[in-house]
């Protein structure tokens, strides 16, 4: 099977992107998985440190696996927004595809000599794992928002992202774009949908020359996200809509069987709501396609 480097490589060549979807459960990942065999997509999936501790680091590893080997699928486990040195090298030896170093609570000149220090210790685990840094405050929680976090604005300059990747070597950067984790209410709603910096995005891959992350995908303007992909965002994270989704799915499975009891009678109403917002997603990544170099067989 293709690496996870590969697949980038072609979308990059073919102007679209990778989804990159989080669960903490086999409905969702099975939904996933699902979605993309449909559709005939490579996709990455995430756990962050929450959905880790809840699912199980070896849990994850081997439920991605096994669906990876039933669906012949090129589909890719990420270490999601991981803080600490410990929690990256345990991803590492778990057999993770990709693995986020997020020290970016810390100030830029902390946050790059503490990723530098991840980046040496995952590759020397298994040099084929991607390792990403990020630079910028996006907010924290794929939850839904009373208002925007406090802190957010400041977008990534050229300058500090070149600086980074120089003084890194990380593959992969998630840069603040306009970008922000979770919804608010009014995007919940569909009154409201997040803006992205276009030219922004176009001025950080000119000064990085490498893979981007668009963090927070949530919520975006359909547009913005089409254009931020053909100016260089080459992974897209939704999690929000699909954490809306499985409760929705959820409420109206139970409400229409008040005396189903049965887990496998319940939760396929969850899944097909969840598999229809990352089919949505899925769709919209690989249209750029069209505009792109007309190659094929992603
Ligand atoms: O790492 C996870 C993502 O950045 C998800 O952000 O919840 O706004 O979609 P989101
Ligand atoms: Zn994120």
């Amino acid at each position: 099977m293709r690496t996870l480097r590969d697949v980038l490589e072609a979308a990059q060549r073919q102007h679209v992107a990778v989804g990159h979807f989080n669960f903490s459960d086999l409905v969702t990942l099975r939904a996933v998985a699902a979605a993309a065999r449909e559709l005939g997509v490579p996709v990455m999936v995430g756990v962050s440190e929450g959905e880790r501790a809840f699912l199980g680091v070896r849990q994850a590893t081997a439920a991605v696996k096994a669906f990876r080997e039933e669906f012949g699928l090129p589909l890719f486990l990420n270490a999601d927004h991981t803080h600490s040195f410990e929690k990256a090298e345990d991803a590492a030896r778990s057999g993770f595809d990709a693995i986020i170093s997020d020290r970016s609570e810390l100030p830029l000149d902390e946050n790059a000599t503490e990723t530098r220090r991840a980046v040496e210790a995952i590759k020397s685990i298994n040099p084929s794992i991607l390792v990403e840094g990020e630079i910028g405050y996006i907010g924290t929680s794929s939850e839904i928002l009373d208002e925007m976090p406090e802190g957010m604005g400041a977008l990534t300059t050229p300058e500090e992202a070149r600086q980074f990747v120089a003084a890194t070597g990380v593959d992969v950067l998630a840069p603040a774009v306009g970008n922000m984790h979770g919804l608010l209410h009014s995007m919940v709603e569909g009154r409201a949908r997040k803006r992205l910096d276009i030219a922004r995005i176009a001025e950080l891959k000119a000064a990085t020359g490498i893979f981007l992350t668009l963090h927070g995908g949530s919520g975006t303007n359909d547009e913005d996200l089409q254009k931020a992909i053909e100016s260089g965002i080459n992974i897209v994270h939704i999690n929000t809509e699909l954490r809306v989704a499985w409760r929705r799915g959820l409420e109206t499975a139970l409400a229409a069987q008040p005396d189903v009891v049965a887990p496998y009678k319940i939760l396929p109403g969850t899944l097909e709501a969840v598999k229809e917002v990352v089919s949505a997603r899925l769709q919209l990544f690989s249209l750029v396609r069209a505009r792109g170099t007309g190659e094929g067989g992603r």
